[in-house]
């Protein structure tokens, strides 16, 4: 029974904020569980972004509409939903579309870093939980690796082009004269500090609230901003002419009530108004813009119908990024090639993954045999002197490594070649049963909760940063 790498998402390219929202997987650990029992996944690592929710998965056949199900039912949709908005890749279509992901040529924003790290993150989470094994845990590892080098190699992230920036140019495109306005940012996180990191290098003065008045204060000390209190922005948004929202709150922060007093108070020139020269003569304000970065919203849409308010979300932060997309279209062709190259390496290391059941069991029996003939000869000569066991030890180990070691990589290098004869001729004479787990390719993964440590199924080398 073959399996398969499958990729299922649902992300900004087909789906308008607002809907992507709808798709996205509130309790991880249990959508792994769910995922694993009802549709039969061996493996499986979900990816969720602001833009984008994504499985990876290890399966069988009949996997695909399972998983859809299992996704529909974890987030109360209709399964139709998915027809409209899921996009599926297999095998070597899926990991091209994770090396598009590392490498950030599926970015809103190309190149960008954020992407990333969540995905290190992801991988983090699959591996604590065991929903991750051998198969995905290498390719996750190998594709962020290579992702990273194409980055390099291709400078596309150079720049510091990231949802930040470009939200701020937005923001330039339609406010006249930035520096003489006033600007609110609302959180601290990661989205917030590429915000102010933009704002700062074009020279914008600007306020920073935050739940706690410490972390905004901590977070201008080395980002620059002056902190306000939340409660106090919260009750009043006066004189604000321009806002990014970017937090995680699971409700609307900034609603249509507060918004619209804010903007009578500025059309009246009352004296919550500290927006110095904002007001236009005759008492009107000149408006106010809102960029929600949140995803979900955190900005009542209706505010976008009050006089002078404009709202923005990703979405429009998306169209913008069209533009960014044809200035680097050539970074993005020499990321393609690339990633065309990398993926058959990456395919490789896949197929190679099917004899590492066999050669562990090879390794694992040997190694008894060698222990018992071992200890029965230490006990016939009577050694006990562990300078000359350890010798007899490391004799025995470098005899039998010399003789397992050249059929066994010749085993790896017909599985990378995707040789499934030798595979399974290689099972019948090591005696590798059925009743042995993942049974060479052809055969099963090992279980997510039972699998057995393969030489790329380490822990990853970069610290994941958190998502
Ligand atoms: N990371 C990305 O690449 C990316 C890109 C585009 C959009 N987004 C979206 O941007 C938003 C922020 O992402 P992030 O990566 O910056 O998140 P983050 O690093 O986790 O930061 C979250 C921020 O939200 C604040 N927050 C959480 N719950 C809140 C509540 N109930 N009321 C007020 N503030 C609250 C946190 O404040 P405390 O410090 O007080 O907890 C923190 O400042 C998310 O909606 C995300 O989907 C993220």
């Amino acid at each position: 029974m073959r399996q398969r790498i499958i990729n299922a998402r649902v992300t900004f390219h087909n789906s308008p904020i607002h809907v992507l929202e709808r798709f996205a997987i509130r309790d991880v650990d249990d959508a792994y569980e769910q995922f694993r029992r009802h549709s039969g996944l061996d493996e499986c690592v979900i990816i969720q972004t602001c833009n984008r929710v994504e499985l990876f998965a290890r399966t069988g056949p009949g996997g695909t509409e399972r998983l859809k199900r299992t996704w529909a039912s974890l987030t109360g949709l209709d399964e139709v939903a998915f027809d409209e908005n899921l996009e599926m890749s297999e095998d070597d279509e899926a990991l091209r579309h994770l090396l598009k992901l590392t490498s950030g040529l599926d970015s809103m924003v190309l190149g960008e870093e954020q992407i990333l790290g969540q995905i290190k993150s992801s991988i983090a989470e699959a591996r604590k939980t065991r929903s991750s094994g051998r198969y995905l845990n290498t390719i996750f590892d190998k594709a962020i690796r290579i992702g990273t080098r194409i980055r390099g190699s291709t400078g596309i992230g150079r720049g510091g082009v990231s949802v930040g920036s470009m939200a701020v140019r937005l923001a330039e495109e339609n406010i006249d004269d930035m520096k003489s306005k006033r600007i609110l940012l609302i959180g601290t996180g990661e989205v917030s500090t590429l915000v102010a990191k933009s704002l700062l290098r074009r020279g914008y003065a600007f306020d920073v609230t935050s739940r706690t008045l410490g972390r905004a204060r901590a977070f201008c000390e080395s980002l620059g901003g002056s902190p306000v209190r939340f409660e106090e922005v919260l009750s009043a948004f006066t004189g604000y002419d321009a806002m990014f929202v970017a937090t995680t709150a699971p409700y609307s922060l900034v609603t249509f009530e507060k918004i619209s007093q804010a903007v009578s108070a500025g059309r009246a020139g009352g004296s919550n108004d500290h927006s110095g020269g904002s007001n236009e003569p005759g008492g009107h304000r000149r408006g106010m813009m809102i960029l929600d970065l949140s995803n979900p919203r955190t900005v009542d849409e209706r505010v976008a119908t009050l006089p002078g308010v404009k709202l923005m979300n990703l979405d429009q932060i998306s169209e913008m990024v069209e533009k960014n997309l044809t200035a680097k279209a050539g970074k993005a062709r020499a990321i393609e090639d690339a990633i065309k190259e990398e993926v058959g390496v990456l395919e490789a290391s896949v197929r190679r993954l099917a004899a590492e059941p066999i050669a562990e069991h090879v390794f694992k029996k040997i190694d008894a045999l060698r222990e018992k003939e071992l200890q029965k000869a230490v006990r016939v000569l009577d050694e006990t002197d562990p300078r000359r066991i350890g010798i007899i030890d490391s004799l025995t180990r470098e005899i039998v490594e010399s003789i397992v070691s050249p059929p066994i990589n010749n085993l790896r290098k017909a599985s990378e070649r995707g040789d499934s004869g030798v595979i399974a001729l290689a099972g019948r004479l090591f005696d590798y049963g059925d009743d042995n787990d993942g049974a060479a390719d052809a055969g099963a993964a090992p279980s997510a909760g039972a699998h057995a440590p393969a030489p790329n199924d380490t822990a990853p080398n970069d610290t994941a940063p958190k998502n």
